[in-house]
């Protein structure tokens, strides 16, 4: 028999939007005069992204790379490639990740390195959750929304094997047989 993946609500829509303001003033606070540029990890922070820049009443730029480290599967293969290069220069610029979920820690610290060698005046992480109970490798984050469960978190942008990424809520996925 197939199992059949239950959702249960962890964070509603109210939350998020309360959450992405306390961001958005909190990045507000320090780059209003940085005109930075906000890089978002595809696929998972596009939802984020678009509602965190609409809160930001102050020039800077967007640029999205997409990475991959788990592939079609739920679990992470470890190793993270770059599916989409960045199109914009970062050498100099204030450089601010746009980053759905920290977990294992490998992806973050990649694209750390990554975008450290392009020479950033400034390099820092926003995430909108956080899973430190799967942390293989330190991380800090600059600006967290959530600190979530282990479980398999979804919605918001955030998938399960490509499913739920449009929910307005975030919730985590059950899978009973
Ligand atoms: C997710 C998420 C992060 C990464 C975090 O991306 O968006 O980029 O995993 O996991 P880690 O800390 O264990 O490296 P995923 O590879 O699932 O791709 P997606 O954003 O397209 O869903």
């Amino acid at each position: 028999m197939s199992s059949q993946p239950k959702l249960k609500l962890l964070f509603n829509r109210e939350e998020i939007g309360a959450t992405v303001s306390r961001l958005a003033d909190e990045i507000s606070q320090d780059y209003r005069s940085q005109h930075p540029l906000l890089i978002g990890v595809l696929k998972g922070s596009f939802v984020f992204m678009a509602d965190l820049i609409r809160l930001l009443d102050f020039p800077l730029e967007v640029e999205f790379i997409r990475l991959s480290s788990y592939g079609r599967g739920r679990e992470s293969s470890g190793k993270v490639k770059v599916v989409q290069g960045l199109r914009s220069p970062v050498k100099g610029r204030d450089v601010l990740i746009i980053e759905d979920i920290v977990d294992t820690g490998l992806t973050t610290v990649f694209l750390l390195d990554y975008l450290r060698r392009k020479k950033p005046a400034s390099l820092k992480l926003c995430s909108l959750t956080d899973k430190p109970s799967r942390r293989q490798i330190p991380v800090t984050i600059d600006y967290l929304g959530f600190t979530v469960p282990n479980k398999f978190i979804v919605g918001y942008g955030i998938d399960w094997d490509e499913k739920f990424r449009y929910l307005p809520d975030i919730g985590y996925v059950e899978v009973e047989d």
